[in-house]
């Protein structure tokens, strides 16, 4: 999808619902590159914009508090849009914005990364860190509109974060479509990243947020790589060597995915293929039994466990996904020490 669409869509809705005052949420790295992406919105729309500094600082309360401000000093009434355009900084932050000033005002999110276009844009979870406490504070509150992806925007993104990106999109591959993942497996480079592929995980992850909003079952399906995933990004930020969320994701899909094949549930052949595929885009860290123990703690602290357990998203198949498969910290312990043999 162009951006022509993304303006026709919201033209439209604006028309439809009434909406004449607008306010664009955006950064300074989007405002460089895309300073004019809205001007062609009807005359009758007003459009006034809020560039926040680039990156996760943004995300607080402080900047939150700054941003009710800026509306009330405008008169904002309940009336006003919302546009959320950036990533996922800027969505959440943005989002819960909307679900607060003046107990809610509508919004959409125009998803200018990878990871914000097949994830954080989508399903409604809006929230702000409380400092090192990532979305510590936050809402379910659904976009008006989902608008289509521009995959244009890739073309201005750090090559690092088209890699993050590519780490969730995996996952819905293996989640969610076989047939995706044999896609992905022909892929040479980033460069091949095509917005079907973009759409799929689009689809994916509303069907399943519909039968699921709140987060209380089916939905965790979509935490396939993030019990690892998480531990990795919140030890590498602690030891002051951070790495991009959907790497460390992606690091957690050859985990997980390992795991799924150790517990009998991955057959093995299919286990070997993952094993082959994410090393060619992503460097996999060795996990040795000392580094386990450093990252169960932040495995253990993961709010979806109860029990004692953990609770991860295994897979059956390439393109199946099993949600909330109890495993003790004991069961992680074969995926330590023995890996080099599974690595070529
Ligand atoms: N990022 C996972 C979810 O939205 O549930």
């Amino acid at each position: 999808m162009a951006k022509s669409d993304i303006i026709r869509q919201l033209s439209e809705h604006f028309r439809r619902q009434n909406i004449s005052n607008v306010v664009v949420l955006t950064d300074e790295n989007v405002e460089k590159h895309y300073p004019d992406y809205f001007s062609d919105l009807s005359e009758d729309v007003s459009v006034d914009k809020i560039v926040l500094p680039a990156g996760e600082q943004s995300k607080s309360i402080e900047t939150t508090v700054q941003i009710w401000q800026y509306l009330a000093d405008k008169q904002c009434d309940r009336n006003t849009f919302l546009l959320n355009f950036g990533g996922g900084t800027v969505s959440d932050l943005g989002g819960f914005v909307a679900s607060t000033y003046k107990r809610g005002v509508r919004y959409a999110n125009v998803p200018t990364t990878l990871l914000a276009m097949i994830d954080a844009s989508i399903g409604g979870k809006t929230g702000v860190n409380l400092q090192l406490l990532k979305n510590a504070v936050g809402t379910f509150y659904f976009p008006d509109i989902q608008l289509p992806a521009d995959i244009s925007f890739l073309e201005t993104l750090p090559g690092e974060e088209v890699l993050s990106g590519f780490g969730e999109l995996v996952k819905y591959a293996l989640i969610g479509s076989a047939e995706l993942f044999d896609n992905l497996c022909k892929m040479k480079s980033l460069f091949e990243i095509r917005t079907e592929f973009v759409d799929f995980c689009i689809n994916f992850k509303q069907e399943v947020v519909k039968k699921d909003p709140n987060d209380l079952g089916v939905r965790h399906i979509l935490n396939f790589g993030h019990t690892f995933g998480h531990a990795l990004e919140s030890h590498a930020a602690e030891i002051g060597k951070p790495i991009a969320h959907g790497i460390a994701v992606a690091q957690g899909l050859y985990y997980e995915s390992r795991l799924s094949m150790q517990h009998g549930l991955l057959p093995k052949a299919e286990w070997q293929r993952i094993a082959d595929f994410l090393p060619k885009f992503f460097l996999i860290p060795e996990i040795t039994p000392d580094f386990l123990e450093q990252l169960l703690p932040y495995m253990q602290n993961d709010k979806k466990n109860h029990d004692g357990t953990l609770n991860f998203t295994l897979l059956d198949r390439i393109g199946h996904g099993i949600p909330d498969y109890a495993i003790t910290a004991t069961e992680l312990l074969p995926l330590s020490g023995l890996l080099k043999e599974f690595i070529h």
